[in-house]
């Protein structure tokens, strides 16, 4: 079946990864990549499918919604995966307005765009999709017990970034609930892999070692993250996308908890190994700093539902993902260069300077 499906955030670090599995996957779709290229939107990350006859990149901010608007009906948009947001939490809790107005009135302004079109045309919702990407962080923390958030976890978000991801999942139900706008939001844990912007732990952490550069462990170390490997992410987003029923909720996670100070000395030892430098080598820069604000225990994330409607269940071994991670940071060192140095962002501000 032919399909014109608007990913938004593509550019970014999960968006390009779905946007590279819809484009390999799905010859007969049309790909329309929208991001607005923030700090953390790099056309780097997709270069290998930026030729694709069936992809398109857009340039535009989702809260734009004459934008939004004309764009859907010139590409008779009936799929939208919706991936752009701000999404890192120490800056949430400098710059908490940018969340509001991405996270929250873009998708705001996507529902109406789509709501507005869709309803516009004779067939109105039928073979229609609107799938919000969202995060287990709106759940709230977990304390040490072994409690996991399931769909029915009552939300309780803490950071300025979880309060805005689970303001946009409400008004994304409430387009369903509201509308009959056919809606789609699952909740996924952290995730890991390649093409992440190196303010994350992960990456950060990896470029730190490899330059002997303290690695800034907040408070004690002992939070808990489940961790998913990026490309099981997309997998499960495209099993969703086509068989995720109506108006419900998926849970998405690696069942693969660890404690950051734990996860932290398996990068150690997987960067020395790769570098070929004595066991133990990197240990000491492990720098103990003062704690994010409000810093969530622990996450936890229960996706049995998953599974068991739809079949999916996490691909890699996290020891195994975290080899293919670090032997792909080590071996993209210019692409790690140009983020590091804002290079990228010069390239792209010349390159639209007069549009
Ligand atoms: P990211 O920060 O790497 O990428 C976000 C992308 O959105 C960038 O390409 C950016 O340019 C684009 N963008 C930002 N504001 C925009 C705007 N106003 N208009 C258009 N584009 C805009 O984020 P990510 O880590 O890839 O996360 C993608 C989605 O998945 C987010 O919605 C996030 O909340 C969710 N999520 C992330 C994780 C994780 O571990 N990274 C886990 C669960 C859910
Ligand atoms: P992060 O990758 O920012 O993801 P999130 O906050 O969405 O979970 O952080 C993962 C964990 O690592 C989190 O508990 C905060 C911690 N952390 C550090 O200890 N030091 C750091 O420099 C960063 C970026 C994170």
């Amino acid at each position: 079946m032919k399909r014109n499906i608007l990913i938004t955030g593509g550019a970014g670090f999960i968006g390009s990864h779905v946007v590279r599995l819809f484009v390999n996957n799905y010859p007969q779709y049309n790909i329309i990549n929208l991001d607005k290229l923030t700090y953390a939107g790099n056309l780097a990350n997709l270069a290998d499918v930026q030729n694709a006859p069936n992809y398109t990149f857009v340039r535009a901010d989702i809260c734009d919604y004459d934008t939004i608007l004309g764009l859907l009906k010139q590409f008779n948009i009936d799929g939208i995966i919706h991936l752009a947001a701000e999404s890192h939490v120490d800056r949430s809790i400098r710059d908490p307005f940018a969340f509001a107005r991405t996270n929250v009135m873009g998708t705001l302004s996507l529902l109406q765009a789509a709501r507005i079109y869709w309803e516009s045309l004779p067939e109105r919702y039928d073979g229609k999709r609107f799938y919000h990407i969202s995060t287990d962080e709106v759940y709230g923390a977990l304390e040490f017990d072994g409690s996991m958030f399931t769909e029915h976890t009552r939300y309780n978000p803490h950071s300025p970034y979880s309060a805005s991801k689970a303001s946009s999942d409400h008004f994304v139900r409430a387009y369903h609930d509201t509308y009959g706008m056919p809606t789609i939001v699952t909740n996924c844990s952290n995730n890991y892999g390649a093409y992440q912007f190196p303010e994350k732990l992960i990456p950060l952490f990896i470029n730190n070692i490899r330059h002997r550069k303290p690695l800034p462990v907040y408070g004690k170390g002992e939070n808990v993250r489940d961790w998913l490997y990026v490309e099981d992410h997309a997998r499960a987003i495209d099993t969703i996308f086509h068989q995720g029923r109506i108006a419900e909720t998926y849970n998405i996670g690696g069942f693969n908890e660890w404690r950051n100070i734990d996860l932290i000395k398996v990068l150690i030892e997987t960067v020395d190994r790769h570098l070929g430098n004595p066991e133990g080598y990197s240990l000491d820069l492990i720098t103990y700093v003062t704690d994010r604000l409000g810093h969530d225990l622990r996450y936890a994330i229960d996706s049995t539902k998953l599974k068991n409607e739809l079949g999916w269940q996490p691909s890699l071994q996290f020891e195994e993902g975290i080899d293919c991670t670090v032997a792909w940071y080590l071996n993209n060192q210019e692409w790690m260069d140009n983020v590091t140095s804002g290079d990228y962002m010069r390239y792209y501000d010349e390159m639209y300077k007069n549009r």
